[in-house]
């Protein structure tokens, strides 16, 4: 622990100690006989761990997780920042006319095909750049077959759904998702999925336990200065275990492998692409996702930013013990020319390439 986060620390434990002794000053006015003593003794108790949370000591991790994507991987209703600005988007697919209007920041989604029209309320809200709604109808949950596309603010066909060609007004709401398949879509996006989904239950978006088992116990136990029960630390794995660690939502090299994925619609998965490079040695740390990526935070989208990540390995003094080479074309924005954007297949959004490579004009995809 730094000097600086044990400052933090001794503070927040100060203050911890200054609201116990004002709980029990509060609670002394306010009692006189033994039982009640007892029962503001509880209170206190109570009051004490209520007032901690992860903030109460991680407060610069706790403060940017509050932006960061993964925290609003699925919003709740009423949350959709994306649809308020634009309440009402129509888009006709083949026979069938789709609308999406929110008013007081709830949405429906409506699919008519001219004569008759099945208007459903959006609940379920996935992604903060493209959106795809998880509707229910009668017992069953869809992912609707049209998602929102920021870029070109529309409403288009969700990606990996481009084959299926609705013959119903009920199969052009959506695909239907068998329960193993709900279950594992809310459990990548959302909180406090166990092995049975009950959707009342979850949480939307990722939260700190999502990747730090055991952090309630931890936070309990350190609320009563005891830290002997500290979460696993994720701090010292190097690329190869962090890659299959993000892997288990991003999807791990082996995945895509086993279900021979093939093509640019898999771009998206960056543990498999970054492991083709030949900069991806799995025992360095340097190449980690974490090297580039502070899972805490917004998204990095400046160049330059990655600069010093590359360098790290490939500048003449970098304390390398891989040799690695200099680029002999640019000092700067290295990730521009070697990490390009791919577009998916359908159009409407586009993925960073994780395969770092001298990239050839006019070249095929590369597997
Ligand atoms: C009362 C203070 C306190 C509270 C509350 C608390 N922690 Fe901690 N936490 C610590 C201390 C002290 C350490 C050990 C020093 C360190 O590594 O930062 C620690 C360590 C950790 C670590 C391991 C860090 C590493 O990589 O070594 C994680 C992860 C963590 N806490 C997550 C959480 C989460 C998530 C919560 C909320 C559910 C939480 N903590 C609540 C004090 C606290
Ligand atoms: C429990 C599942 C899960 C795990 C584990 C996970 N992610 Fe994510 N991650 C997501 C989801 C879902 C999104 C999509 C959020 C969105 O845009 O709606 C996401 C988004 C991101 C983004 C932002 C993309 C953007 O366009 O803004 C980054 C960067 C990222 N993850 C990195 C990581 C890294 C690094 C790790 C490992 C330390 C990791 N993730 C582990 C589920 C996960
Ligand atoms: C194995 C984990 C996993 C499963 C299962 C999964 N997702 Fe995702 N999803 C991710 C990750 C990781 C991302 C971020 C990277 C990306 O866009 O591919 C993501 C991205 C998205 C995005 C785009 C987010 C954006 O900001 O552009 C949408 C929409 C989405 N998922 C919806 C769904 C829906 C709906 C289901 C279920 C039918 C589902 N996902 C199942 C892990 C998962
Ligand atoms: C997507 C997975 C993910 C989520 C969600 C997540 N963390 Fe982390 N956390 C990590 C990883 C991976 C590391 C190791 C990072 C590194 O080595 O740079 C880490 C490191 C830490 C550390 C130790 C290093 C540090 O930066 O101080 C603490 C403390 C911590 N996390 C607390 C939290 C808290 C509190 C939350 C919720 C507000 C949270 N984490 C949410 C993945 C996650
Ligand atoms: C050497 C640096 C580097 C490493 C290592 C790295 N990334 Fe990235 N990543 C980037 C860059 C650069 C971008 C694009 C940022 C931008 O312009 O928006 C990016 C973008 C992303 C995005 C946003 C969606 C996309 O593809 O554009 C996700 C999610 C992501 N990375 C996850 C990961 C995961 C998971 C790992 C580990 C397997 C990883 N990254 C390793 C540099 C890196
Ligand atoms: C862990 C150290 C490490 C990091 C970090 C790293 N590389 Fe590499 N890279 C290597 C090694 C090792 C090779 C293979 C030997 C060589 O060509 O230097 C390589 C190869 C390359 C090649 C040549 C690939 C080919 O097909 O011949 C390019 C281009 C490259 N890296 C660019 C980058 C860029 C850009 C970044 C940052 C986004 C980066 N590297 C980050 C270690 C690294
Ligand atoms: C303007 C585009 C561009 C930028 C920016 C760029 N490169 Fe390159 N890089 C190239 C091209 C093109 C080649 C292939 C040159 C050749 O084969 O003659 C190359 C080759 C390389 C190689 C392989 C060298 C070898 O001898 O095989 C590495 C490693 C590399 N670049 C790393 C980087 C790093 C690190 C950065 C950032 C500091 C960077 N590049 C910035 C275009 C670029």
């Amino acid at each position: 622990m730094s000097a600086k986060s044990a400052a933090t620390l001794r503070n927040s434990m100060r203050l911890l100690t200054v609201i116990g002794i004002a709980v029990a000053v509060v609670a002394l006015l306010c009692t006189r006989s033994d039982s009640r003593m007892a029962f503001a003794g509880q209170q206190q108790d109570k009051q004490l761990t209520a007032a901690v949370t992860c903030a109460t000591c991680h407060a610069g991790v706790a403060s940017s997780f509050k932006n960061a994507p993964m925290r609003h991987a699925m919003e709740p209703d009423g949350a959709n920042p994306l649809l308020n600005a634009h309440p009402d988007i129509t888009s006709q697919l083949g026979a069938y006319t789709y609308r999406v209007q929110t008013r007081g920041a709830h949405s429906t989604y409506s699919v008519s095909d001219g004569k008759d029209t099945l208007t459903l309320p959006i609940h379920w809200i996935f992604g903060q750049h493209t959106q795809t709604w998880v509707l229910e109808k009668d017992g069953h949950f869809y992912e609707s077959l049209v998602s929102y596309f920021p870029r070109e603010n529309t409403l288009a066909t969700t990606p990996g759904d481009q084959g299926i060609s609705p013959h119903t007004l009920e199969e052009a709401v959506g695909r239907r998702l068998p329960i193993w398949e709900t279950r594992v879509c809310f459990n990548c996006h959302a909180s406090g999925v166990g092995e049975k989904l009950d959707v009342a239950k979850i949480t939307p978006g990722l939260n700190c336990e999502h990747c730090h088992a055991g952090a309630q116990q931890h936070m309990e136990d350190a609320a009563n200065e005891n830290f002997k029960t500290l979460p696993k630390s994720l701090k010292h794995l190097d690329a190869e275990q962090v890659s299959d660690f993000c892997g288990q939502c991003h999807r791990t090299f082996d995945t895509v492998m086993r279900n021979r994925w093939h093509g640019p619609a898999f771009v998206r998965f960056q543990p498999y692409r970054i492991e083709l490079s030949k900069c991806f040695v799995g025992n360095d740390p340097r190449i980690s996702c974490v090297a580039c990526h502070n899972p805490h935070q917004q998204l990095n989208h400046s160049t330059a930013f990655y600069d010093s990540k590359c360098l790290a390995c490939h500048e003449a003094r970098a304390s390398s013990r891989v040799a690695a080479k200099v680029c002999p074309v640019a000092k700067s924005n290295c990730t521009s020319c070697h990490m390009p954007k791919v577009e998916l297949p359908g159009g409407h959004a586009q993925f960073t390439d994780h395969f770092i490579r001298v990239v050839k004009p006019g070249e095929d995809y590369p597997e």
